[in-house]
């Protein structure tokens, strides 16, 4: 039984690679164009198993040939399948997204199977997942679905990590239901009116997120690392340099491997800290799902870099 519930959605990635991304009504030469799994939520559970940790996921796809092949792909990376429906006569959600060199990407989602996850099998399922200590969400499954589970997840005592993408359901009593969140920088801007420049201004959005009943978060500012707060501090975490060739799904690899460390025990700064590491290498390869670091690669960069180590087992 997973210790990590994810709830959350799962797409094929339909990928064209550029030199630069174009503006609008500007035509650009590709230079590739792969299909990959990915999916916010998918990428959260894939990001755990690298870790080596048990995770279930929670979620629909369709019957389409996407859905097998996203299937396929969870159960190779060791992703607990079994809460994952298969909807017949439904599209699979699919994303259509422009990654250029830089690594900097932009995406557009079409829902697919994600739109019909209901409230009810979500709850049903929380409950019966015993051994769930951390719920791990996002927000391209409809909202009253996560709230469901948010609010589920808080009944039965499990801790709950917000991950706020994308930021533009989120909403007070959303809010509520989280212990935790890990929004970036654009995220931030949007659910507390403040733009990360300096400390200051982290810790002036720490303290609205604990007024919105948040105490615990790490707000990311990108290339320049992260502010991790908690009820009393506020700790800064430098990024860590690398040559970046895909940003899709670092995010989402941040909050999986974050989770992993968290239901360890590890401290929220060792877990951030932890998650910077796996996220700054995810963006070194292609792919949101294929460009996880697993547990091994992890290990062999902090060796490579001379970084502590925060892998648990
Ligand atoms: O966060 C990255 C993910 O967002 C992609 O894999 C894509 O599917 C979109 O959902």
């Amino acid at each position: 039984m997973a210790k990590i519930c994810v709830v959350g959605s799962v797409n094929m990635d339909i990928v064209t690679y550029v030199n630069d991304i174009p503006v609008r009504g500007q035509t650009v030469n590709g230079k590739k164009l792969v299909e990959t799994a990915g999916g916010k939520g998918a990428n959260q559970a894939v990001a755990v198993a690298k870790q080596n940790k048990d995770v279930a996921l929670i979620g629909c796809i369709g019957d389409d040939y996407h859905g097998d092949m996203l299937l396929q792909r969870l159960r190779e990376y060791n992703v607990d399948t079994s809460k994952l429906k298969q909807l017949q006569d439904t599209a699979s959600g699919k994303t259509s997204i422009v990654v250029e060199d830089s690594g900097e990407n932009f995406i557009i989602y079409l829902e697919g199977a994600n739109k019909k996850l209901d409230k009810g099998y979500v709850r049903n399922t929380i409950q019966a997942e015993k051994n769930c200590e951390v719920l791990l969400v996002q927000l391209e499954s409809p909202y009253d679905v996560v709230l469901e589970a948010m609010k589920t997840a808080h009944e039965q005592g499990i801790k709950v990590i917000l991950d706020p993408a994308p930021s533009n359901h989120v909403t007070d009593e959303l809010l509520q239901y989280a212990h935790l969140v890990l929004p970036n920088e654009q995220e931030t801007r949007e659910i507390t009116g403040i733009t990360i420049t300096d400390e200051a201004s982290a810790l002036t959005a720490a303290t609205i997120f604990k007024q919105k009943g948040i105490e615990q978060g790490v707000l990311k500012v990108g290339a320049t690392g992260s502010y991790v707060f908690d009820k009393q501090d506020m700790t800064f975490i430098d990024a860590i340099q690398v040559k970046a060739i895909d940003t899709v799904g670092a995010g989402d690899c941040f909050a999986g491997a974050f989770a992993s460390a968290y239901v360890d025990g590890l401290s929220l700064v060792e877990a951030a800290k932890h998650a910077n590491i796996v996220a700054a290498l995810k963006v070194t390869k292609a792919g949101a799902q294929d460009g996880i670091p697993t547990q091994k690669e992890v290990k062999d960069f902090c060796a490579e870099r001379n970084l502590p180590c925060y892998v648990t087992k």
